[in-house]
């Protein structure tokens, strides 16, 4: 949702924002514009939908300058059309600002400011901002900084702010409240953007900043403060994500390329855990074994895919230490009243770490007195800094919307989070967490090896990509997966696709069953199998077309298998990092089949930062 730029150094800016823009496309926007502090002018361009149709605006005009903003929008305060777009001037017409987020407090800004006789020109509330800059950019005597900081705190709701005044030509000012900003430290050169793949080009340097506060970027230097002006020091990050990981490498899409990377991802979340001693090591996760003792319960909050993964990590954990564990959205969570403790152990799973459902439940689990674990693949992001400790799942950028290899990262970083629990905790002893690991450390071959055999799937998803209901089924830990199947093909192909428990569809859903409906089954071998075959059974004597993902060799639902998608064997509660692997090549190819774009698909963004 809307992505951010902010330079000021020697290169053109307009390249750097460009550049920048373009890497945050993936999450997901519906305009965009620029503003480039040029000898004469702070001139601005902005225009309706793709970045296509900016650069076409900006192609007789390259707008000299080595100061500039930048902005996608996603649009929240009226429609997407180029009036709406950022960036937003002042009455001068000498500031320009880009904004994040939503000013819940807008309307009465508006109206106090048009009855003090600004005119605004758009329906944005983010114009208002621009206004009330402006008026405090006069009363602290041309001080930015000051005037930014001064109407944040006259600001309710979220936002980012990144202002650029003509008389500053040194001078990009920053701030943020709820919603993600990040200062990347060059040489002579500063770069401000929503996430790091922004800059990554120019550099790996990075810091983020906090909850209220503003930075002040120059060519030499950075300094950020609090909202009441008190200079903050921080800590830098460095970025391993290689620019590399963040371009196409020649595939069509991103999210077919990171269908690829998951090997190799997997192999980075699970990689180097065991030390010599063969006990788990988990170095990052930075509990106490004496905490860990004293959890009574686990609570696993998160949103869409995650959600998914977090199902995974309740089966995987519940296991192997027997610690009653719930899985819930997010959004639902606080508004509940849950009830959480100091003996909780809340694990907050999140791909971007930003997604405000996600952060808001940590927050409430927090303030009840939980102790809460990140697992996220953002370092430095808010998830991460506002946990008592975060655990990586290290998949690098996923640029997709439609999430892949982060989803199968997060189940490979639940099943370690599960494992070392068990070991602190005794429930599992050192000889069954080294096996249990072994057979985790097996898997990145696994998928090699299942990605080897997708011809067939691609084939039957063109074959059947008329269709307009898909229903995917599962037991056990393979009814989550039956869920991300389906959230898969909804997201990328907008039909209707529901996933549900194998058990259950007798209890309703099987009445959606007609002469040919698609129904994919996640039959992979585990205790529950028989009951599974005459799942199948049941659905194909209504007609159903049954695609079946099976373990090689299982020859118990062949029979009832209209498709069979096959993949190795591996311990059951494990299965889920290679029936994903069909499902995702399904949803991509099946979607384009339609004629769909499977990177940016319509009305979804990345990272949901609004509640
Ligand atoms: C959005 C994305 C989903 C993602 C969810 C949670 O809805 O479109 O793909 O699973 O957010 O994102 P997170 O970054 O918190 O994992």
């Amino acid at each position: 949702m809307c992505g951010i730029v902010g330079y000021v150094g020697d290169q053109p800016a307009l390249d750097v924002v460009r550049q920048g823009l373009r890497r945050l496309e993936y999450r997901g926007y519906d305009s965009a514009g620029v503003a480039v502090l040029g000898p004469t002018e702070l001139a601005i361009e902005r225009r309706a939908g793709k970045l296509a149709n900016l650069d076409a605006a900006l192609a007789d005009n390259s707008l000299p300058g080595t100061l500039g903003i930048g902005h996608t929008r996603w649009a929240t305060h009226g429609a997407p059309t180029d009036r709406n777009a950022h960036p937003h001037t002042d009455c001068s017409g000498r500031l320009a600002i880009v904004h994040n987020g939503t000013i819940e407090n807008f309307a009465e800004l508006r109206d106090e400011l048009e009855h003090r006789g600004h005119e605004l020109t758009s329906d944005t509330d983010t114009e208002a901002v621009a206004h009330l800059i402006e008026e405090q950019y006069d009363a602290t005597g041309a001080d930015l900084a000051k005037a930014v900081r001064n109407v944040c705190n006259a600001l309710e709701g979220s936002f980012v702010l990144v202002v650029a005044h003509q008389d500053q030509p040194d001078l990009v000012i920053g701030a943020r409240r709820n919603l993600p900003l990040v200062v990347g430290l060059g040489d002579g050169e500063n770069f401000l953007a929503s996430d790091v793949t922004a800059f990554i080009a120019h550099t790996r340097r990075a810091r983020a900043l906090d909850q209220d506060q503003v930075v002040e970027l120059r060519r030499g230097g950075v300094r950020v403060t609090d909202l009441d002006g008190n200079e903050i020091s921080g800590e830098e990050f460095h970025v391993d994500w290689d620019t590399a990981a963040a371009e196409k490498a020649g595939y069509e899409y991103f999210m077919l390329k990171e269908i690829e990377e998951q090997p190799e991802a997997v192999k980075e979340t699970i990689g180097g855990r065991l030390a010599p001693d063969g006990r788990l090591r988990l170095d990052e996760l930075a509990i106490s074994d004496e905490d860990i003792r004293g959890f009574h319960q686990a609570v696993i909050v998160a949103c869409g895919s995650a959600y998914h993964s977090g199902m995974i990590g309740k089966y995987a954990i519940e296991r192997w230490t027997r610690i009653p564990t719930q899985v819930e959205i997010a959004s639902e969570f606080r508004y509940r009243d849950p009830v959480v403790d100091r003996d909780t152990l809340v694990i907050a799973i999140s791909q971007s770490g930003e997604t405000a459902d996600t952060l808001e439940a940590l927050r409430h689990a927090r303030q009840q007195g939980a102790w809460v674990m990140a697992v996220t693949n953002t370092v430095g992001s808010s998830v991460a800094r506002e946990s008592d400790a975060a655990f990586y799942t290290r998949g690098g950028p996923e640029i997709a919307v439609a999430s892949t290899k982060a989803v199968m990262t997060q189940i490979a970083a639940m099943y370690l989070v599960g494992l070392h629990l068990a070991q602190v905790r005794g429930t599992r002893d050192a000889d069954e967490v080294r096996s249990h690991y072994r057979d985790l450390a097996e898997i990145p071959a696994l998928i090699e090896s299942t990605l080897t055999r997708m011809d067939g799937v691609r084939k039957l998803a063109r074959e059947i990509s008329t269709a307009e209901r898909v229903l995917f089924l599962g037991r056990h830990v393979g009814y989550p997966m039956a869920l991300e199947g389906a959230l898969k093909l909804k997201e990328l192909a907008y039909i209707s696709a529901e996933g549900m428990p194998a058990g259950e569809i007798k209890h309703g859903p099987i009445a959606l069953i007609e002469q040919g409906t698609p129904v994919v089954v996640l039959a992979t071998r585990h205790a529950l199998s028989p009951k599974l075959v005459t799942n199948v059974q049941e659905i194909k004597a209504r007609g159903a077309r049954t695609i079946v993902i099976a373990t090689d060799g299982d020859e118990s639902v062949t029979p009832y298998a209209d498709h069979l998608i096959r993949v190795p064997d591996t311990k059951s509660l494990l299965s889920p990092l290679l029936t994903l692997v069909p499902m995702q090549v399904f949803a991509a190819e099946f979607a384009m089949a339609r004629g769909l774009d499977v990177d940016q698909p319509r009305n979804l963004a990345k990272s949901v930062t609004v509640e």
